[in-house]
């Protein structure tokens, strides 16, 4: 365990024009901008190579990632608390990239190619529940129910009485990454481009977009990340508006409470929190 302190606060000072005036941000850590919106960002851990797929759990606190492990040689899992920042790996999976967090009930789930785990905090532990003949490359958990790709076929099964059984949804082929929004829509990517099925169901070829990296979806929107920043998706008519620029390129990005983003690159996990509790001096301009 160790013990930091911080030493040297170091004020880092933004200036916004908005019209006459100019608004100075003070805080004493960086400060991340997307879109109009300004974020404080705060390094959660850096003791993890390739962090991606984070899940979080907003009961507990818990972020779950996956990370090349070097005692493993593959994919470990692993998890860090957002406040205390304590980071424990997770013993009894190997390979595979897939996490996911139940919000309802608080389960945790990962996929490896010899099926489903479940993370057994007791333990500390994942454990294989079922579904052994899948390669389960990735998890979405929403409106109570679990969805998995399956990279044998690279279709998209829904899943059912705790992870027993599997039954293909709508008939998307060829798929590479997908979200369920919470109005029953499934976004997807596949080699082809970028779709949404209609509440499962009809797809619909996006115009605006040909790739996307990561889907991050709240109670209203799905976003898409793409090489060129951020863009809200029309599900219905297949359209997709940009919205704000990236600084950074994520490997994985997700919403935490209350407009909380959480991110990872190569040099770390990152939070991201909007920056409305800081202090804004508003500084009228002479002669504009
Ligand atoms: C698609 O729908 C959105 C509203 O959800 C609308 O703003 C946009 O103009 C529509 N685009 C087309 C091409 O119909």
């Amino acid at each position: 365990m160790s013990l930091k302190v911080n030493i040297v606060i170091l004020p880092i000072v933004l200036l916004v024009c908005v019209e006459a005036r100019i608004r100075i941000y003070i805080t004493d850590t960086p400060i991340e901008r997307i879109g109009t919106r300004l974020y404080k960002k705060e390094l959660l851990t850096n003791e993890f190579v390739d962090a991606k797929e984070l899940a979080y759990d907003s009961a507990t606190r818990n972020l779950y990632f996956m990370h090349m492990d070097d005692l493993i040689q593959n994919s470990g899992r692993a998890v860090v608390n957002i406040i205390t920042k304590d980071t424990m790996r997770i013993n009894g999976i190997a390979r595979n990239k897939a996490t996911a967090v139940d919000q309802e009930s608080g389960e945790v789930y990962f996929g490896s190619d010899n099926g489903l785990y479940k993370y057994d905090p007791l333990l500390g532990e994942a454990v294989n529940i079922g579904l052994y003949n899948m390669n389960i490359l990735k998890i979405v958990i929403r409106n109570n129910a679990m969805y998995v790709i399956d990279a044998n076929s690279h279709k998209i099964y829904k899943i059912f009485d705790h992870g027993s059984k599997a039954i293909r949804v709508g008939n998307m082929k060829a798929v590479l990454e997908f979200d369920v929004d919470y109005h029953r829509n499934i976004h997807y990517v596949s080699m082809c481009g970028v779709y949404c099925a209609v509440n499962g169901d009809e797809i619909v070829k996006n115009k605006d977009l040909t790739a996307v990296y990561h889907f991050i979806s709240d109670e209203y929107t799905t976003f898409g990340v793409t090489e060129n920043g951020l863009y809200e998706i029309d599900c219905f008519n297949g359209t997709a508006k940009h919205v704000a620029d990236l600084n950074f390129s994520p490997r994985s990005i997700i919403f935490g409470d209350y407009g909380d983003i959480f991110y990872s690159v190569d040099s770390g996990i990152y939070q991201l929190k909007p920056i409305s509790s800081y202090t804004v001096y508003n500084v009228k301009r002479n002669g504009t």
